[in-house]
């Protein structure tokens, strides 16, 4: 595999199965845009990158939590790189330590809504007509097989709040927006699938939430990669899969009225409308 002409951005890898992937694409050759919140994460990757032989890498910090960051990560992007060929929205946080502790960003959005979904919603909205000025591209967002219906009259889950509840209700959001976007650019020569990359791989966020780790870095890595990378997939769009193989989702992802809601939601909030 070689991807020496090839940009990508990869949310989320200055830790876990991210880091563990940018650093495969950077053996590929790729150019990598890496991304987290730790300046110190980030240059310590791409001098990693750097000893195996690909210099080309690109350290952009931001908080995903405040959308602000979000639209500055993008602008620097955009005004950086020229092209970009894959995008990996991978950056996300656990149900936490502590599961009944409702957390709000910077916005004033439920967290885990607003890092794991609204985060990747925003910036692969501005990154966009990139993406397709560069097709044949991919988007892959990093979901999970941990998915939770929306309840549209709360979604920032201001009653009875649950770590997992908003852990999962994120996840199924980035698969239902991964299906709308996959219809929205049928024919433009970029695709956009989804997954859940293995069952509590050992990482910080599996730590975190006090779960024993089932499964490796590794193990995940290879089914993002399958779905980023993979010349069988070629053209595959709006797939979801666990792991290397394809599966269904949550039926909520397949009701064309929630993911409708879904849009108009994810487009105010974010001030896209
Ligand atoms: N672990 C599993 O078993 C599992 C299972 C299914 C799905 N997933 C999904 O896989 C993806 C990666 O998870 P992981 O297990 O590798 O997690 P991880 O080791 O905890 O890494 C999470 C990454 O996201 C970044 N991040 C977290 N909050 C952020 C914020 N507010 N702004 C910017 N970046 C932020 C972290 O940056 P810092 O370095 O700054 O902390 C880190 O790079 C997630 O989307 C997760 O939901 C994981």
């Amino acid at each position: 595999m070689t991807l020496a002409d090839k940009t990508v951005l990869i949310t989320g890898s200055t830790d876990g199965v991210g880091r563990l992937v940018a650093l495969h694409l950077a053996e590929a050759g790729a150019e990598v845009l890496v991304h987290g919140r730790d300046q110190g994460r980030g240059e310590s990757l791409l001098a990693e990158m750097k000893a195996a032989g690909n210099g080309k890498g690109r350290f952009y910090r931001a908080d995903l939590s405040s959308l602000a960051e979000v639209r500055g990560l993008a602008k620097t992007v955009l005004d950086n790189h020229p092209r970009l060929d894959l995008l990996i929205n991978n950056a996300g946080l656990g149900s936490g330590p502590r599961r009944e502790q409702r957390d709000e960003s910077r916005d004033g959005h439920e967290l885990r809504f607003a890092v794991n979904y609204l985060a990747g919603f925003l910036l692969t909205r501005l990154l966009l007509e990139r993406l397709k000025a560069s097709a044949p591209a991919r988007i892959v967002n990093v979901a999970s097989l941990g998915q939770h219906p929306l309840d549209f009259a709360d979604v920032m889950l201001t009653r009875g709040y649950d770590g997992s509840r908003a852990y999962s209700q994120s996840k199924l959001a980035q698969i239902m927006f991964t299906l709308d976007l996959a219809e929205e650019l049928a024919g433009s020569g970029v695709t956009a699938t989804s997954l859940h990359p293995a069952t509590y791989m050992n990482t910080t966020m599996v730590r975190q939430s006090g779960v024993s780790p089932m499964s490796s870095v590794e193990e995940g890595a290879e089914a993002i990669l399958n779905l980023a990378v993979s010349p069988k997939l070629e053209g595959e769009s709006g797939v979801f899969y666990n792991g290397l193989r394809p599966a269904r989702a949550n039926s909520q992802a397949y009701d064309l009225a929630a993911r409708q809601a879904l849009r108009r939601l994810s487009l105010a909030l974010t001030g896209l409308s």
